[in-house]
């Protein structure tokens, strides 16, 4: 996501699910723009798509549900949730989805009826912050915000994170957020912003880079992801080498971890939470001892509660 227009968040978004894909991984690829820009950079015919991911959204999720009215099968391992330019109507107030008491988190519950049929969903967005954009992050885990190594996009990164950090503070789950530097020209401007972007992101900045490649707009206009286009050149190495990053990271992490330590006041008070005890009147100072610092089992973790006051949105 990002609100900046044209700074690779389809690109990304395609190439990325069909990185996935090709390494035999169950993916889906949700277009939650309007702009239905995923299906015409995968070939699929936008005439031809009679329900969109907004009328998934808004229909009854019970057992008569059925995903393939939805789904479109791109290539093997890669479906396409896709969306045509009716989807914008969904964020109009009095809209069938604004009407819902849970507009904000269709998709979330959406993608949970989904989940079992895929390994990884990539969510393009739009290049605005509604509703659409709202219920992509509430259904994310992670976040990834393209930014073009530019000198407007790059002064305009800082508000953009903001945002979203406001975003998921109102969401009130952790989502973790990503900067992945986008459509990198070799001229020596681009390279000083580049160093910009990573002192001022780090250490949330992604160390691949995604260069500036013609094979991309090339691939886009054939209607095909990169690694089918144009496989073994730069431009699938750097979607590659992002992909197996994004899987390093993936490694599920509490947000706090709490130590076993036999005078830990966060240890104390998990333990109590974990037993459904009252928190004690007062703690004891914690004493931090070499024994206490190493090797204690953990023994609770904690992670924000759910805000669910969709009255806020
Ligand atoms: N790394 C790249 N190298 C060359 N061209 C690129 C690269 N990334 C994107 N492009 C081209 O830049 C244009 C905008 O890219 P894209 O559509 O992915 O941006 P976007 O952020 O999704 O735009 P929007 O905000 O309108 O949804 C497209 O023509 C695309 O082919
Ligand atoms: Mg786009």
């Amino acid at each position: 996501m990002n609100q900046k227009g044209g700074c690779g968040k389809t690109t990304t978004a395609i190439n990325i699910a069909a990185v996935y894909a090709k390494k035999g991984l169950r993916t889906l690829l949700v277009d939650m723009d309007p702009q239905a820009h995923c299906a015409a950079g995968l070939g699929v015919p936008e005439e031809q798509i009679q329900s969109h991911i907004g009328d998934a959204m808004v229909g009854h999720h019970d057992h008569g549900f059925d995903k393939d009215e939805y789904l479109w099968e791109v290539t093997r391992n890669l479906h396409l949730a896709p969306s045509t330019m009716m989807l914008s109507t969904l964020e109009a107030p009095g809209s069938a989805l604004h009407q819902l008491p849970d507009r904000d988190r269709r998709l979330e519950s959406l993608l949970k009826l989904w989940s079992e049929h895929f390994d990884r969903c990539i969510i393009d967005c739009p290049p605005n912050i509604g509703l659409l954009t709202y219920n992509a992050l509430r259904a994310a885990t992670e976040a990834i915000i393209p930014v073009e190594t530019g000198y407007f996009s790059i002064r305009g990164a800082r508000r953009q994170r903001k945002t979203i950090e406001a975003l998921i503070a109102r969401i009130g789950k952790p989502v973790a957020c990503r900067i992945l530097p986008s459509i990198h020209r070799p001229s020596p401007l681009a390279r000083t912003l580049l160093q910009r972007l990573q002192e001022s992101f780090a250490p949330e900045v992604a160390p691949t880079v995604i260069r500036d490649h013609e094979t991309l707009r090339e691939a886009a206009s054939f209607g095909q992801p990169v690694v089918d286009f144009a496989p073994d050149s730069d431009a699938e190495r750097d979607f590659t080498s992002l992909v197996d990053w994004l899987e390093e990271i993936q490694i599920e992490k509490p947000v706090v971890e709490v130590q076993a330590a036999p005078t830990n006041r966060a240890a104390e008070l998990a333990r109590r939470v974990a037993t459904n005890q009252a928190p004690p009147e007062s703690f004891p100072e914690p004493t931090v001892t070499e024994e206490t610092r190493t090797d204690s089992p953990v023994i609770g973790k904690i992670t924000p509660s759910e805000d669910i006051d969709v009255s806020k949105f």
